[in-house]
Formats: structure tokens, C-alpha cells, sequence
């Protein structure tokens, strides 16, 4: 185990160690009093009676349900009384020698309300299913917000994902709205987004009636009459009050990967979601007035919802929204925006520390940080050497790190240390947030005490938790509360030392963490099925340096076809045009057969130790229909 690092000293804390110790035995004895007290961080319309009433057995989850309100005026409007005037949001784009745009609270509320003039103006209305599909702009942030106004439910698709998989999203949730840009903008790469949404709609049966197009690099684009509109013809800045959204009802709808089928749309409503993005990031990121927040993470993901959009709006922050890319004009990008705008809180992903770690520490020095002062990692497991370098070189060896899993499901950060409260652990996230159960049970479902290795649970609900997968609650039910009967499963292995810290391994179903997004096999593999010349595929992960886990594909072609590198090549495009470039193979191993059982099984845990060049441990390959195929495999293994 990893020894402790000591918190650093702060004359400002929102929670002490003894603090800590006392709300979180409170948090579990007395839930429904500790949230409703938390909930005040919210503006309600009604305030609320009641704090959860959830089951998992059956499965129905609500919270602070007599309550309304409504979130985008709490993270805009309730902010104009007395903070109009603090800036909101500092736009930092691609091109460092680009316009600098500064909003303040007063500013931001003006835009919001354009933007659902805009969108009132197509016909949306409370309940309305909107899709996003956007670069890291204001204006992206400035939709999520329109939306909630109105009681719209957005769906944001990463600007990353393909027509085919935008496709998919629409036509999955119903909805009959697009908010885009002409085209997006990463590291002077030019992503087009409105003809993606073009080939999206025109390629698929779609019920996309509406198409509002955001002009931002001003490309020459098309323009289908009746359909799309230019957000400067419709945006007004008439009146639009907020609409009072009961605590329940639906907020988003964000697309995630699991281990089968189809990416699943998971939903989160209105109360619940904002009082634990409220709450989360005031404590976790120990949030002062004067800082200057600054979330690396695209509004695509749940990372850039809960504290790019919600979390830090609602605690009336200013923050830095960033278009560009951490390695352009050159591998010191991310220490020259918090040296221009005076970051003080930096939250980013182990992949990027890692892929800058590689470069050597000039472009980090180079650049000035003292106004750095807490430092935070999400996504992925982050390895003790990227942890060490990240607090002792950016953050001068005098910033706490702060390692929070959570996950798209659980709306906000869930394990993690306090920055004044605990000692860090390298590699480990750390203790439960208030109201958080954690408990770690092996394969049978049998609880583990005490220093343990197994399969994360959470036995009590917590506000911010999803409560069903759009259209589908018998699958959220199967998924997430079938495993282990009565639990949440969050399907990630883990362990617990002697201290109580947690240290989150890594997935444990089929689904891949590449760079810290999700991927699930079952997708990529039905991506290489399309392939004319493919029979089967099977796809596993294995260790990367940089992304922390790269996608292996083993391939068999139908009789006799032969693989090549121009075959690799046109299947990695296939999978590129189905989901999206996040999710391109690293390597491609062609095969004359796939290990399975007498039975038909695929035996994935000998294609993943082959993949992770890991032989010794093949385990028991007897059962095989063909075990002669192992040694074939681990020749053909595909390597860099
Ligand atoms: C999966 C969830 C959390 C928002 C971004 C990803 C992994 C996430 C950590 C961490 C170790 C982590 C887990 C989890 N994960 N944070 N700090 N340490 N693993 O959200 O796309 O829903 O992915 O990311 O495996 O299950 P997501």
C-alpha cells in the first residue's frame, strides 16, 4: 500500500477532518435530515418534506419529491442579486492567440435567455427531448442552461461521436431538436459538426424536426429550409421565465457505454442531481469565492454536466471553459491557460497527466502556477508515479490532489479524500462522500469486511443517482440492481485498506476505459461485424501507457480471406465511421479462430491475457474446443 501524503495546511476550509467524521455519521443515520439541510443550497418554489424514498428492491428511486424549483435558475438567476456582476464563465479558445471572452453572472443570464427564446421559438417546450451536439464553447454551457429553463430534457452527444452513433441517440430518446455549430475546433483541426448532423438526419429516419445551427469558425455550411436555423434569427431577448420543474422530473439524458447492447441513456432528474453537484463541488473542491475553477472536460461527458455546467454555476463560481486541446500550440497548453487566468482549482483526467508527464517538466515549469492550489483527477485509475508527478511538478509538491471516482450513473463524485480533512493516498481514491455506502462483496455476493479486494456495491441511494435508462427501466433494473440482489453494482473491482481508504481497480464487465471514456466491447465488435469480410470479433482491453487502456481486436475473416495491413486500416475507418474516433482500435490481430468452449463461449479472459502479453496465467485452457489455438493466438499477438 501506498504511504500517506499530509494534507497541506488552509486557513479556509468548508470541512475539517472532525467535521468530516461527525456529517458522515450523520449522512448515514439520519439521511433524510442531512439532505433536506443540504438541499437549502438550492432555491426551491416549494421547498421540499421529504428526502429519499428509494428502493432496490423493487427499483424506483426518488428524492425531495414534494419539492420544485428549477436549476437553471439557481446556477443563473438567483446569482444576479448580488453577485451580477462576478464573472461566470472565461472563455479560453483553441487558437492561444484567439479572443478571450468573459461573461458575467448578469451577461450569462442574457444569453440564457436568448438561447430559449431560440429554442421556444423551433417548439421546444417542458419535456421536449433536446440534442446537443457541440464544441467546447459558451454557447454549449449557454444551451445545457436553455434547456433546463424551459424543462427541456437535453441529451449531449460528444462532438466526437459519428453520424451513425448521433444517429443512434436521436432516434433512441425521440428527440425532435438539434443545438450545433457550423463546425467545432481542436487544435486548428476542423471537426464538422453541422454536416455530421446533416448525414445524421438526412442518412437515418429521424423525427428531427428542428436544427439550430451556432455559427463559431463561420465555415461555408449548408442550410435546409424550414429545418435549420441560425441561432442569431431566432435568439430574442424577450422575457422567459423559468418553468417550476417538480424535483423528479427529468433534467438530461447522457448516452454511456456498458457491457452489452446498445449505449444506454442514462437519466437523471432535477432536485436530486442538484443538490449533489451543488454539494460535491463545494466540499471536494473546497470552494472559496474568489477561486477560479477550471474543469478540463468536454460538456459531452458527465464530467463536463456535473462540473463544467451544474456543479460550479451552482455555487455562483467563475470558471474557465476551453475549446482546444492539451497538446496545441505545444505540450504546455493546460500551465499557460492557468497562468493567463489565474486558475486556482484544476480538475483533469490521468490521461492527460500521463501523455504530459512523457514530455518532460520545461513545458509545466515554464509557465507560472502559483495561483494553484488544489489539484483533482477523474476518469480512470490514476498509477502512483502520474499522482506523484502531478502533485510535486505542476502543483509544486504544496496542492492536495484530490483522485474522486464517480461514475456517468452516479451524477457526481462519490469516493474521494477532502482537501483539508485527509491525508492522500497515491492511487487511491480515498473515503465515501456523505451519504455514501460503499461495500465490497466477492463473485457469490458474499460481504467483505475489513481490508478487502472485491466488487464495489452501494447499498444506500444518494441523491445525484440516476433513476432509470431512458425508455428502458427493466434494463437500468437488469444492469445495475440484478447482480447482487437489492445493491447498486457499480461494476468496478476495488479495494479497501486499513485505513478505510478505497482503491478502484479497474472495470470489471466488458466495458473498456480508453483515456478515461467509457467503450464497450459488444459495440466495437459489432462495428468490425459490418465489415463484408468479417466473421467474428471479440475485443478486450490492454494496458496502455498513455490512454490507460488501448482496445484489442481479435478478427476472423470469412473463408478465404487473408488479413493485411490495408485490411487493419479499413476496419479501424469502420469503426471510426459507426461510433466515432474515440473509440479507433489500437491494435488489430487477425485469427483463424477465436478460444471457445465446447459450448460456443467465447473465452475472453485467455484473449485478454494475451492481449496484456500475460502467459503465465492462462488458467485452466483444457475446456477448449481447440486448444492448440492458444499457441497460434500468443504467436499472432499483435504488439505496438
Ligand atoms: C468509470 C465511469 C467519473 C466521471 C468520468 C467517467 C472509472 C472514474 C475514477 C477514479 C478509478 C475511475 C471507473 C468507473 N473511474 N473515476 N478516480 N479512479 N477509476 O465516467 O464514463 O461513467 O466512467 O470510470 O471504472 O466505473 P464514466
Amino acid at each position: 500500500m501506498q504511504e500517506f501524503v499530509q494534507p497541506s495546511q488552509s486557513t479556509t476550509t468548508n470541512c475539517t477532518r472532525e467535521q468530516y467524521d461527525a456529517d458522515y455519521a450523520r449522512s448515514i443515520a439520519e439521511p433524510d435530515a442531512f439532505w433536506l439541510e443540504q438541499a437549502q443550497r438550492l432555491d426551491w418554489i416549494t421547498p421540499p418534506t421529504k428526502g429519499g424514498e428509494w428502493s432496490y428492491d423493487p427499483v424506483e428511486i426518488r428524492w425531495f419529491a414534494d419539492g420544485t424549483l428549477n436549476l437553471c435558475h439557481n446556477a443563473v438567476d438567483r446569482h444576479l442579486a448580488n453577485k451580477a456582476d462576478k464573472t461566470a464563465l472565461i472563455f479560453e479558445p483553441d487558437d492561444p492567440d484567439g479572443k478571450v471572452r468573459k461573461l458575467t453572472y448578469a451577461e450569462l443570464h442574457g444569453e440564457v435567455v436568448r438561447m430559449a427564446n431560440a429554442l421556444k421559438a423551433m417548439g421546444v417546450t417542458k419535456g421536449a427531448r433536446v440534442t446537443l451536439y457541440m464544441p467546447m464553447v459558451v454557447e454549449g454551457v449557454v444551451a445545457m442552461l436553455a434547456c433546463a429553463r424551459l424543462g427541456a430534457i437535453h441529451s449531449v452527444v460528444f462532438g466526437g461521436f459519428s453520424p451513425e452513433a448521433l444517429a443512434g441517440r436521436i432516434i433512441d430518446c425521440e428527440s425532435e431538436f438539434v443545438i450545433t455549430a457550423d463546425e467545432g475546433r481542436r487544435g486548428t483541426k476542423p471537426i464538422p459538426l453541422k454536416a455530421n448532423v446533416d448525414a445524421a438526419v438526412d442518412e437515418h429516419e429521424t423525427p428531427v424536426k428542428g436544427v439550430l445551427v451556432i455559427a463559431h469558425t463561420g465555415a461555408d455550411i449548408a442550410m435546409k429550409d424550414g429545418r435549420d436555423h441560425w441561432y442569431a434569427d431566432l435568439a430574442s431577448d424577450e422575457d422567459c421565465p423559468c418553468e417550476p420543474m417538480a424535483a423528479e422530473d427529468p433534467l438530461f439524458i447522457l448516452y454511456t457505454s456498458g457491457s452489452t447492447g446498445k449505449p444506454k441513456g442514462v437519466l437523471h432528474t432535477t432536485g436530486g442531481y442538484g443538490v449533489w453537484t451543488a454539494c460535491t463541488f463545494h466540499y471536494v473542491f473546497d470552494y472559496q469565492p474568489a477561486d477560479v475553477f477550471w474543469c478540463s472536460a468536454d460538456i459531452g461527458w458527465i464530467t463536463g454536466h456535473s462540473y463544467v455546467t451544474y456543479g460550479p454555476l451552482l455555487n455562483g463560481a467563475t470558471q474557465v471553459i476551453f475549446e482546444g486541446v492539451p497538446n496545441y500550440p505545444d505540450h504546455g497548453r493546460f500551465w499557460q491557460v492557468i497562468a493567463k487566468h489565474k486558475v486556482s482549482i484544476f480538475y483533469t483526467a490521468p490521461t492527460a497527466i500521463r501523455a504530459m508527464m512523457r514530455e518532460g517538466d520545461g513545458f509545466v515549469t515554464s509557465h507560472d502556477r502559483s495561483s494553484l492550489r488544489l489539484l483533482g483527477s477523474v476518469g480512470e485509475p490514476i498509477n502512483p508515479e502520474a499522482w506523484r508527478w502531478y502533485r510535486d511538478v505542476p502543483g509544486e509538491g504544496r496542492c492536495p490532489v484530490v483522485d474522486t471516482w464517480w461514475q456517468t450513473e452516479t451524477g457526481g463524485i462519490m469516493l474521494t479524500t477532502l482537501p483539508a480533512a485527509h491525508a492522500m493516498k497515491p492511487g487511491c481514491a480515498g473515503l465515501p462522500f456523505f451519504g455514501v455506502q460503499p461495500q465490497l462483496v466477492d463473485n457469490e455476493g458474499g460481504v467483505l469486511d475489513g481490508v478487502a479486494e472485491g466488487n464495489l456495491c452501494l447499498i444506500a441511494s444518494w441523491p445525484g443517482q440516476a433513476r432509470t435508462l431512458y425508455g428502458d427501466h427493466e434494463r437500468f433494473v437488469q444492469t445495475y440492481f440484478s447482480t447482487y440482489k437489492g445493491k447498486y453494482f457499480t461494476s468496478d473491482g476495488c479495494q479497501r485498506d486499513e485505513n478505510g481508504y478505497y482503491r478502484i481497480t479497474g472495470r470489471v464487465d466488458d466495458v473498456i476505459n480508453v483515456s478515461g471514456h467509457r467503450m464497450g466491447t459488444a459495440e466495437v465488435e459489432s462495428a468490425l461485424v459490418l465489415h463484408p469480410r468479417v466473421a467474428e470479433a471479440a475485443v478486450v482491453a490492454f494496458p496502455h501507457d498513455i490512454k490507460g487502456q488501448g482496445i484489442y481486436c481479435y478478427v476472423t475473416l470469412n473463408a478465404g480471406e487473408d488479413g493485411s495491413d490495408d485490411l487493419a486500416a479499413e476496419l479501424r475507418q469502420q469503426v471510426r465511421k459507426e461510433i466515432g474516433p474515440v473509440a479507433t482500435p489500437d491494435r488489430i490481430h487477425f485469427t483463424d479462430g477465436l478460444p471457445k468452449t465446447r459450448s460456443g463461449k467465447i473465452m475472453r479472459r485467455i484473449l485478454r491475457k494475451i492481449a496484456e502479453n500475460d502467459y503465465g496465467s492462462l488458467g485452466d485452457t483444457s475446456t477448449l474446443a481447440d486448444p492448440s489455438l492458444v499457441d497460434r493466438l500468443i504467436e499472432g499477438r499483435v504488439d505496438g
